[in-house]
């Protein structure tokens, strides 16, 4: 039956967000020369002429003060078998970058390798709202590798539309 909460905490909050199935991404910048990087479901286009995006990194993230420092980041929209990458990117402190491939995109940001699509923005505008930050992306370039399928999330855990083609299949 279906439930009416006037009165809810975080935790029912949480749940009945999580039924929003999205793509992932990894939000990725360089800042001092040194790649820095963070797992965000919070993306999504805002406008298409000028072509905006925006993402929510939270107020505590260590990762984000970074991304903004270098005025310019990569939004990386992974592919069906980089759940293990998207679990590297969302663990805070420790080397998120051991083993990770990729290559500069035109802003200098890092374009991971095997990701569905690579959108390289300039950082436009930067709102503080409740306990996350709402930051605004201008677009400077697109990179995309057709026929890839997504990494999709739902209900806190991770989902594929095929889930017979994921990365572990096709090596198997
Ligand atoms: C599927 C998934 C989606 C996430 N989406 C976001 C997000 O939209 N915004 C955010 O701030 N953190 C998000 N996180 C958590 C961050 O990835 C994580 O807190 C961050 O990488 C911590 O590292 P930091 O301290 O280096 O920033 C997400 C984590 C996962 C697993």
């Amino acid at each position: 039956m279906a439930e009416h909460l006037l009165n809810f905490d975080s935790a029912q909050f949480r749940k009945v967000i999580g039924g929003f199935a999205s793509g992932i991404t990894v939000v990725t910048a360089v800042t001092d020369g040194q790649p820095v990087g963070m797992t965000c479901q919070s993306f999504f286009s805002l406008s298409l002429d000028p072509p905006l995006i925006a993402f929510s990194p939270s107020l505590t993230s260590s990762s984000y003060p970074r991304i903004r420092e270098s005025g310019a980041f990569c939004i990386n929209i992974l592919e069906a078998g980089q759940q293990e990458l998207c679990n590297q990117f969302a663990r805070s402190g420790g080397d998120k970058w051991r083993g990770v491939d990729w290559e500069p995109g035109v802003t200098g940001s890092p374009r991971l390798a095997g990701v569905l699509a690579s959108i390289d923005c300039e950082l436009e505008n930067e709102f503080v709202t409740g306990d996350h930050y709402l930051t605004v992306g201008r677009v400077t370039s697109l990179h995309a590798t057709p026929g890839l399928h997504p990494l999709l999330y739902f209900n806190g855990t991770y989902r594929q539309l095929h889930p017979h083609q994921t990365q572990q299949a096709r090596s198997a």
